[in-house]
């Protein structure tokens, strides 16, 4: 089985989670951050896993536009969504779902939120006072480590080796 991770991190949290799961099944995983790379050619990996995280309100642009330029090989993969988030519940779900279309939504084998990070020194000062001003006075993580194998382990089908 060959994988790529495609993801997008604009304080690291995102691409941890990216970093953790190729670290569950390191034999044969591709990282590309779409914020530094041209995105891969898909025809070398039967498993693809898109990752990103909300920032007000919004999955990063180039995931979202990578997700709609490559709809119809993607439903061919084997196929995970992960996400990264601080809001909880409903409007985390609802966050999922205005990320990813629903037919990518309705074929990815894993589809998950991992929860996320408020890290203040790596913020610009408009982030910062932003972050600030919802009542976060310092930085903290609610990255959800659990999630984050649990997704691995459907992905990578590590429960059935
Ligand atoms: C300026 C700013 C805006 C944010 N807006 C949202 C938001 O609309 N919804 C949400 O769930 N989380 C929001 N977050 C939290 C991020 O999703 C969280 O920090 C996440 O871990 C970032 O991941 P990254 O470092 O990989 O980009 C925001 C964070 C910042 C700094």
């Amino acid at each position: 089985m060959s994988a790529v991770i495609i993801y997008m991190s604009r304080h690291g949290c995102a691409e941890k989670a990216a970093f953790m799961l190729r670290d569950m099944y390191w034999k044969n995983v591709t990282l590309v951050n779409l914020g530094k790379s041209l995105p891969p050619a898909l025809d070398g990996y039967d498993t693809v896993i898109i990752g990103g995280s909300v920032h007000m309100g919004q999955i990063q642009g180039k995931i979202r536009k990578f997700c709609i330029e490559n709809e119809a090989i993607l439903l061919e993969k084997r196929l995970g969504l992960y996400l990264c988030h601080m809001r909880e519940g409903e409007d985390a779900v609802r966050q999922f779902n205005e990320a990813f279309s629903g037919n990518l939504r309705k074929h990815a084998v894993a589809r998950a939120l991992f929860g996320g990070e408020f890290t203040l020194e790596k913020m610009n000062k408009v982030e910062r006072s932003l972050v600030e001003n919802a009542g976060v006075p310092e930085s903290i993580s609610r990255l959800n480590a659990d999630a984050i194998e649990n997704f691995g382990k459907v992905i990578f089908h590590l429960d059935k080796s």
